[in-house]
């Protein structure tokens, strides 16, 4: 199942009709309002010897870059089959997480990240190998790990998925995601106890993004002309850039620091999204704005066809609206926007002409031309 297909079917099954609190006090922050990124990549107090299980996907190189100019002594652990050769300078052990632990028996750690694990038995099997091998291990979640997207403003005490609230039975030979980063996390907490650390990401973006889905605006906007916005300029987002999320968490073991944090940006309305990308690029385009009833109507997707975007609805209110002032008090902070934008337009022009080709979220030209005229007839009819 695709990430996009697991976030419109956990968002389905939020549960629904809590009270939402009114739209205003969480309403987006003007851009201008970000602080730039605070600790910049000078040596950290004291270097660690990190273990990042993954490392080179996409957050994982934005880490890597980031502890080693802090000065980290980094091994990371995969199979060597994604982007193999991408760090020939750091150790690498080969392995696999299904069953293929051995090469990281008889070594010792200050500090494991495990990037990328959405799966139970991953974090047993690497949590038992490397209970005493490691002092702590930071487990790198998200919040569909939340059972109920309803309220606004959810802190990391709000319910995270069980068996029961997602419905599925406990010999399902598939679960959903939402559920399995919430038996990770509780895995990770169960063996390590106050030396596990645990990141919630919202929506990561920027460059290596393979998914596109925020990467389609800033190519979007950047072709110009008239451009099929979704819902209402007010509906909410949330996102992170991967190097902001990934210098937090070296920081975060930096400091030793165990719990439980949400890790996204501050909400925004779509509008301001969008006509940030649009001033950052510079670029000369309109948006029309077309209503979720419309685009469901029309067979346009929220968050596959129209990316970072969920129609504000009593069952997702909380979904971009989640509470981040416990990861911003331990050192989360933001690049701006703009930079976000710029550099995912420049990472995304870079890419070979094949990758170039065909967005991976988002709606073709052609479609995108269909939906706006079908959307300007019905409002001129
Ligand atoms: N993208 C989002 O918006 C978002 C939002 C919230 C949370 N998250 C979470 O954030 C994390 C992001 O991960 P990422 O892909 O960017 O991490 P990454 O560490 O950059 O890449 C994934 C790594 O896992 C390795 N890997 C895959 N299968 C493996 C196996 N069977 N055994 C050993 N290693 C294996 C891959 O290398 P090989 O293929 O060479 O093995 C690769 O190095 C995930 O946990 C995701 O659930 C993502």
């Amino acid at each position: 199942m695709s990430r996009s297909t697991s976030r419109r079917e956990f968002v389905k099954r939020s549960a629904v009709l809590a009270g939402a609190v009114g739209l205003g006090a969480w309403r987006g922050r003007p851009l201008d309002a970000e602080p730039e990124a605070g600790a910049g990549p000078g040596p950290a107090p004291r270097p660690l010897r990190i273990l990042i299980l993954g490392g080179t996907g996409f957050i994982g190189p934005h880490e890597v870059d980031y502890a080693r100019a802090r000065g980290h002594h980094l091994t990371l652990f995969n199979r060597g089959k994604t982007h193999p050769g991408l760090f020939p300078n750091i150790e690498q052990l080969h392995g696999d997480r299904n069953g293929g632990l051995e090469s990281l028996k008889g070594k010792r750690w200050d500090v494991c990240i495990d990037n990328s694990a959405s799966n139970i038995e991953w974090v047993r099997s690497s949590a038992a190998l490397l209970k005493d091998a490691v002092h702590r291990y930071l487990y790198v979640s998200s919040i569909s790990a939340y059972s109920d997207m309803s309220t606004p403003g959810m802190d990391e005490d709000a319910p995270t998925f069980t068996y029961e609230s997602a419905g599925v039975s406990r010999d399902a030979k598939k679960l959903p995601y939402g559920l399995q980063k919430a038996l990770c996390e509780r895995e990770t907490r169960r063996v390590f106890g106050a030396r596990g650390t645990v990141v919630r990401p919202g929506l990561i973006v920027g460059p290596r993004d393979p998914t596109d889905r925020f990467t389609y605006w800033p190519v979007r906007v950047h072709r110009g002309g008239d451009v099929l916005a979704p819902g209402t300029p007010a509906d909410p987002t949330q996102i992170i850039d991967a190097r902001d999320l990934t210098g937090f968490m070296i920081r975060l073991v930096e400091n030793d620091a165990g719990g439980t944090f949400n890790a996204t940006g501050h909400s925004r309305g779509m509008a301001d999204l969008l006509k940030g990308i649009r001033a950052a690029e510079d670029a000369d385009c309109t948006f029309t704005w077309a209503d979720a009833a419309f685009l469901a109507a029309h067979d346009v997707k929220p968050w596959s066809d129209m990316p970072v975007w969920v129609p504000d609805t009593r069952e997702t209110a909380g979904f971009a609206r989640v509470d981040i002032r416990r990861a911003i008090g331990a050192g989360l902070t933001f690049l701006p926007l703009a930079k976000t934008a710029r550099d995912t337009l420049a990472w995304f022009q870079a890419q070979p002409a094949e990758r170039r080709a065909h967005l991976r979220s988002g709606l073709t030209p052609e479609r995108e031309a269909e939906v706006l005229k079908a959307w300007k007839s019905r409002a001129e009819g």
